[in-house]
């Protein structure tokens, strides 16, 4: 499920266009694409700049596909009359507009519950919980109804799974949402969701000759649907990219791998992609840095991981650290596969994931990748060739 597709080429052409830049310009340019949901043209654009950025430091590209399979809600809603009400497509749902009248279902759903109303050709709402959404679904489906809403126990927003493709519109509302829905009132169900497979692609930069690196660079430049990602993860991106500048004429660069990854906020799935498909590369690594959410100072800079490189960290760069980390980025499935990592990040900031997620800090982005660089040179150091 890998295409490699050696730069040199499209490396060379692109030299002319593309001048090298900093982490200023990297942010500003990169902002302007717009969220870089993987799949999307941001995404894409986003990838093209730092391959450019790459070749003109003299490295190597290639790019790493693989696909995988996501669903999408595209904006869905309930109209009432003239109100427009949020809700959230049930992860499997199908999509579609019903216009019908809402039968409210004493219960979560159950076929009991069911028995109790005529849901045929109507909206069916009903509780969350209990039972799974799946089994809500299925006994709405054999009681005729034409769609379906899941009201939220709390008030706010649900993103639930039905877990498997089901053949009705189906919505979670929130519970005040869902309170305000009368009976046999007249509404709008609107579905709107896309199914598919998502074309994910790493970039793996590295200088030419260089097959076996001690040391590979890592951070997602995916973003979630919606926010710019300035922080997530557009910090840690910037971060891989200035370490391959400062490196670029110096000897770590023959020791070192970069590597941009896609599809993380979908599940690590460019991370996984990578070290299922270059298993001999990834068994040779000493080391696995990953810089995720590196740009706004929740926390002072922290790092997690294998607690030997967390030491070194703590002595090469004075930066404080915890051993094992909280997973959630693209070093676990490394980690996962016995490769020791360190895992670089700054906390969760209140932009995380949200539309506001529009500011890095490039003085932040550079004393991560100072205390990174202090860090890998005393871990090449220390651990024992041929490990
Ligand atoms: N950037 C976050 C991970 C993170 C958490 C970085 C805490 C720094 C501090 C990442 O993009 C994310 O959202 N991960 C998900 C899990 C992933 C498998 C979708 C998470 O942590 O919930
Ligand atoms: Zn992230």
């Amino acid at each position: 499920m890998q295409t490699w597709k050696l730069g040199a080429l499209t490396g060379a052409l692109m030299l002319v266009s593309s001048a090298l830049a900093n982490i200023e310009e990297d942010l500003s340019t990169v902002l302007k694409f717009g969220p870089r949901v993987a799949g999307s043209e941001a995404n894409e654009k986003a990838r093209a700049y730092f391959e450019a950025q790459f070749q003109a430091l003299g490295y190597m590209t290639r790019r790493d596909v693989f696909t995988y399979p996501r669903f999408d809600d595209l904006g869905s809603d309930v109209r009432v009359g003239t109100r427009t009400l949020a809700g959230r497509a049930l992860e499997g749902s199908t999509g579609g507009t019903v216009s019908a009248r809402v039968v409210r279902v004493p219960g979560v759903g159950t076929p009991e519950n069911f028995r109790a109303v005529n849901v045929r050709g109507q909206v069916a709402v009903v509780q969350r919980g209990q039972i799974p959404f799946l089994e809500k679904a299925r006994n709405a489906l054999a009681a005729g109804a034409a769609g379906l809403i899941v009201v939220n126990n709390e008030d706010k927003e649900l993103q639930g799974r039905l877990g498997e493709r089901t053949e009705l519109p189906a919505l979670a509302v929130s519970s005040s949402t869902g309170a305000g829905l009368r009976n046999d009132e007249r509404v709008t169900l609107n579905v709107r969701v896309r199914d598919g497979e998502v074309r994910g692609v790493n970039v793996v930069a590295f200088k030419s000759g260089v097959t076996r690196p001690e040391i590979l660079f890592g951070g997602h430049m995916d973003s979630v649907l919606r926010s710019p990602g300035a922080n997530d993860n557009l910090s840690g991106t910037a971060a891989v990219v200035e370490i391959a500048r400062r490196t670029a004429t110096t000897p770590m660069a023959q020791r070192s791998y970069f590597v941009l990854f896609d599809g993380e906020e979908d599940g690590l799935r460019g991370s996984r992609a990578f070290v299922k498909e270059n298993p001999l590369l990834v068994q040779g690594l000493k080391a696995m840095f990953n810089f995720d959410m590196v740009g706004v100072n929740v926390t002072p800079l922290n790092v997690s991981g294998e607690s030997r490189l967390v030491d070194i960290a703590r002595q090469a760069a004075q930066i404080a650290g915890s051993s094992p980390d909280r997973g959630g980025s693209d070093q676990a499935p490394f980690a996962q596969a016995g490769i020791p990592t360190l895992f670089f990040h700054r906390g969760l900031d209140t932009n995380y994931h949200q539309p506001t997620d529009t500011l890095a800090d490039p003085a932040l982005i550079r004393a991560t990748v100072d205390a990174a660089l202090k860090t890998a040179d005393a871990a090449l150091l220390a651990v024992p060739a041929g490990r």
